[in-house]
């Protein structure tokens, strides 16, 4: 067996705390581990298990139970503004599992709802992080710990009962949309319920244990999806957009298996199918190498999956964002991947 890192998508309503949750994070780890080293993918960042680890400290061992340890996580921010329904149904079919965020004092929002539908449609599962506790009247921010188990066992008794009205009502929400949920602290298995995760953003209470239940759920339920053993190399185009020095790119998530720089790779356009072979394929250097921005990319000759690429060729023109990739080396396999893509 080889596990990829499972891929992540944060989902939610406009300004509920999605890119905010993911600053945290990677500001957490970056502290946590001194010397940085968080990748800057494209559209996504790669959080190593160190990183996991040093956040959420005993939790993480205790979470993940499974002997097949994940290699990290990567993580997909999405938009949450109305406009942006196809950038966040295109992250929602690279994840293997999804965070959807909800600002704790709203509640559900269109696009959670919406968020929820495409979650629904490609049966991805999904944590809630209920964001936003710190404005919660009268919350007191626990100085001594991060855990959000313990500081909200710490609250005063009005506190923790208005948390608890707050999250029932997503509770009840999720349950007519045909969902068990439950606050994970009182979850008892967590394959059957919807974990709801309360966090500050702001605070950074509870992304021990937000960032502890996806490890879990990942290297409990996923190992057969994220083994890499024979696995057709395949992605998903995010944008294509042309770029100075570079001509026509395409970013994009490799989902399975590896991008050689002499693969054929097959990707749609409006009325057909393409075959191309990359000029190009580009990793974004760790934003603490980015001193000079011209010099964003480093070039590779292949790159294993999970990740946030850029290829470039003059032939991507006209490929349509969303549109599955493949890859391959064989060119005897090609035809049966043009197929594949016009199936899907
Ligand atoms: P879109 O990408 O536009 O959909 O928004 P988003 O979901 O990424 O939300 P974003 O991170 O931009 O946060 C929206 C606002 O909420 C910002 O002003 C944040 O500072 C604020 N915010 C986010 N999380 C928290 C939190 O936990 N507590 C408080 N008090 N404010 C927060
Ligand atoms: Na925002
Ligand atoms: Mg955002």
């Amino acid at each position: 067996m080889q596990i990829r890192q499972p891929i992540v998508a944060v989902l939610g309503h406009v300004d509920s705390g999605k890119t905010s949750l993911l600053d945290k994070i990677r500001g957490t780890g970056v502290q946590a581990r001194e010397a940085g080293g968080i990748t800057q993918h494209i559209g996504a960042s790669f959080l190593p298990s160190e990183i996991l680890k040093k956040v959420c400290g005993p939790l993480y061992v205790k979470m993940g139970g499974a002997n097949q340890e994940i290699p990290g996580l990567l993580v997909i921010d999405t938009p949450g503004h109305e406009i942006f329904t196809n950038l966040r149904a295109r992250g929602g079919s690279a994840a293997d599992i999804a965070i959807l965020v909800i600002d704790v004092n709203r509640g559900f929002q269109p696009q959670t709802n919406e968020s929820l539908k495409i979650l629904q449609n490609r049966k991805v599962p999904f944590v809630i992080a209920l964001n936003k506790v710190d404005m919660i009247s009268g919350w007191k921010k626990n100085p001594k710990t991060m855990f959000i188990s313990q500081s909200v066992k710490e609250q005063d008794s009005f506190v923790q009962t208005a948390l608890d009205e707050l999250l029932y009502n997503v509770v009840g929400t999720l349950s007519i949309l045909g969902y068990n949920s439950e606050a994970f602290y009182r979850v008892k298995d967590f394959s059957k319920e919807v974990a709801i995760v309360p966090v500050s953003a702001r605070s950074g209470e509870g992304m021990p244990e937000l960032l502890a239940v996806l490890v879990g759920l990942t290297q409990q339920y996923m190992q057969k999806k994220l083994d890499q053993t024979e696995k057709k190399t395949r992605g998903i185009v995010l944008e294509v957009k042309e770029e100075i020095g570079l001509g026509m790119t395409a970013n994009m998530i490799l989902i399975d298996g590896t991008l050689r720089k002499s693969d054929s790779v097959l990707v749609a356009k409006r009325d057909s199918v393409i075959v191309t072979k990359p000029k190009a394929i580009l990793l974004p250097k760790p934003l603490d190498e980015m001193r000079d921005p011209r010099d964003k990319f480093r070039p590779v000759n292949e790159v294993v999956a999970a990740a946030g690429i850029k290829i470039a060729s003059p032939d991507l023109d006209g490929v349509l964002p969303g549109s599955p990739v493949y890859a391959t080396t064989e060119e005897s396999t090609i035809d049966d991947l043009k197929k594949l893509i016009e199936s899907e």
